[in-house]
């Protein structure tokens, strides 16, 4: 087990594309266990692998509330084949650290997914899991909750993001 490190906007890798998984081998088992130790120090409730900087379609989830046990939930080459309702609920995202913004979401999903050993499943998520896994599924497209804010709120969000690093290397 490893942390990774988390990489943080405007990394490249973060805006990719990433490549579908076709090999379920140790190597998946192991980016995962090391995903889910990073996304629990963090603390998160969902990584996807570009925040790590492997451009596969991987994603974590654990939506679980702090009082109960962990779920975690791993997710290869998910899509979502199904969606209906609206949602607009604040967002935060490992890698825009201290910043949140409402987004606008479906707010019951259809997903399809394959899990560590290939095998494919079909699941229905709503609420907290299903904004979770259209915000994960989206890193896998290069899309980051920022990019989903009307021109107005991205355009604040730059002057913030510029004031927070600024803070930050006034730190170093
Ligand atoms: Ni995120």
């Amino acid at each position: 087990m490893a942390l990774l490190q988390i990489l943080h906007y405007p990394d490249p890798v973060l805006s990719k594309k990433a490549e579908p998984v076709t090999e379920f081998d140790d190597d998946l088992k192991q980016l995962a266990e090391d995903m889910a130790e990073t996304m629990y120090a963090a603390p998160g409730i969902g990584l996807a692998a570009p925040q790590v900087g492997v451009s596969k379609r991987m994603v974590i989830i654990d939506c679980a509330p702090k009082d109960e046990p962990a779920q975690l939930t791993i997710l290869v080459n998910p899509e979502i084949c199904d969606a209906e309702g609206e949602c607009f609920e604040e967002e935060g995202c490992l890698s825009v650290p201290d910043y949140y913004a409402s987004v606008h979401r479906h707010s019951k999903i259809t997903i399809r997914y394959q899990d560590l050993t290939g095998h494919a499943h079909q699941a229905e998520a709503e609420g907290l899991l299903a904004i979770c896994c259209q915000h994960e599924f989206d890193h896998l497209e290069g899309i980051l909750f920022v990019d989903r804010l009307s021109p107005l709120k991205r355009g604040i969000f730059r002057k913030k993001w510029q004031k927070l690093q600024a803070r930050q290397m006034e730190k170093m």
